[in-house]
C-alpha cells in the first residue's frame, strides 16, 4: 500500500549555531538547535512537527529543504542518500512555504515573472508557460489576472496562495509548510487550511507541517512529532498523541490550547 511506503527518513540530525558576542563578534558559545533527531515520513502522509518557540522546528525544516547543512546525521529519500543532491534535485522533490509569504516571493518581480521562472525550471516549454501559470493560480483559487501584479498588491492570504502555487509549480512530492497560517487572520487561516487539504489530495502530496496550533494539527496531520530543546520527546499517530499525551511537554502544549466548550 502506498500509504505505508517510506518517502523520507532522517537519522540522527544535529545542528548547533554559534553565539557571537563582544565588539569583535567572537564566538562565545553555541546553541544546540537540533540534537539527534530521527523521523520517517511515508508517501502521502502528513507529519506534524510541534513544540514551543525555539525548539528547533524551522531548523529541521531548513535542513530537509537543503537551506542549511546539518552538523551530523543523514537524510534518505526513497531509500537513497540525499547527500550528493544538487539544488535542482531537491527543488524538484521538496518545496517549502513559510509563515511570511514574503519570504518566498520577490517583491520586485511580478507574479507572472516569478511563476514563469519556476514553471520553466519544471520543464514547461515557452508555449506552455502561460497556461501552466494560470492553471497553478486557479488551483489555489486565484485568477490569471494576478500574473501582471506584484506581491504588495495582494493581501496576506492571497500572498500565501501565490507562495503555494509557486511551490507546486515544481511538482514536488514533499511540501514543507513552516507555520503557514500563523501570520494570517483567523478566517483566512481556515481558508488556507482548506486549500492545503484540497491540494494534498489533488497533488498526492506528502506534507511536513510545522505548527504551534494543535487544533490545526488535529484536523490536518496523520502523525506528530514533538520537539523540546532540539530533541524529539514524543511521537505517534495524531489521535493517540493528542488524546493520551505521554510526555509532560506534550501535555503542556495541549494545556495551552484554548478549549471550545462542548
Ligand atoms: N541562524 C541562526 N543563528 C543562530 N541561532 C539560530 C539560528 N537559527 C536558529 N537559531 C537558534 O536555534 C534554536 C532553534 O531555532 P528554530 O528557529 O529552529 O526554532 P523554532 O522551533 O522554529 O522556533 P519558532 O517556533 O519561534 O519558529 C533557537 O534557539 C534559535 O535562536
Ligand atoms: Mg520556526
Amino acid at each position: 500500500m502506498s500509504q505505508t511506503s517510506l518517502l523520507l527518513e532522517g537519522r540522527g540530525l544535529s545542528k548547533a549555531f554559534p553565539i557571537e558576542g563582544g565588539v569583535f563578534r567572537h564566538q562565545v558559545g553555541s546553541v544546540q538547535a537540533l540534537r539527534d533527531v530521527s523521523f520517517r515520513i511515508s508517501k502521502g502522509e502528513t507529519l506534524a512537527v510541534v513544540g514551543g518557540s525555539g525548539c528547533g522546528k524551522s531548523t529541521l525544516a531548513r535542513i530537509i529543504s537543503g537551506l542549511l547543512p546539518p552538523d551530523a546525521g543523514t537524510l534518505q529519500w526513497d531509500g537513497q542518500s540525499m547527500a550528493g543532491w544538487r539544488r535542482l534535485d531537491r527543488a524538484r522533490r521538496i518545496q517549502m512555504i513559510f509563515q511570511d509569504p514574503f519570504a518566498s516571493l520577490n517583491p520586485k518581480l511580478s507574479i507572472g515573472t516569478q511563476l514563469r521562472e519556476v514553471v520553466r525550471l519544471a520543464g514547461a516549454t515557452a508555449a506552455e508557460e502561460r497556461g501552466r501559470c494560470e492553471q497553478l493560480l486557479k488551483s489555489v483559487g486565484l485568477s490569471g489576472d494576478a500574473l501582471s501584479h506584484y506581491p504588495f498588491q495582494f493581501s496576506g492570504g492571497q500572498r500565501q496562495r501565490i507562495a503555494i502555487a509557486r511551490a507546486l509549480a515544481m511538482k514536488p512530492a514533499l511540501l514543507i509548510a513552516d507555520e503557514p497560517l500563523s501570520a494570517l487572520d483567523v478566517t483566512i487561516q481556515a481558508h488556507i487550511l482548506e486549500l492545503l487539504k484540497e491540494l494534498k489530495k489533488t497533488y498526492a502530496l506528502t506534507v511536513l507541517f510545522i505548527s504551534h496550533d494543535l487544533a490545526v494539527v488535529d484536523s490536518f496531520a496523520d502523525r506528530v512529532i514533538v520537539l523540546q530543546n532540539g530533541g524529539v520527546v514524543e511521537e505517534g499517530p495524531v489521535d493517540t498523541l493528542l488524546s493520551c499525551p505521554r510526555h509532560a511537554h506534550t501535555r503542556a502544549l495541549l494545556d495551552a490550547v484554548p478549549r471550545i466548550p462542548d
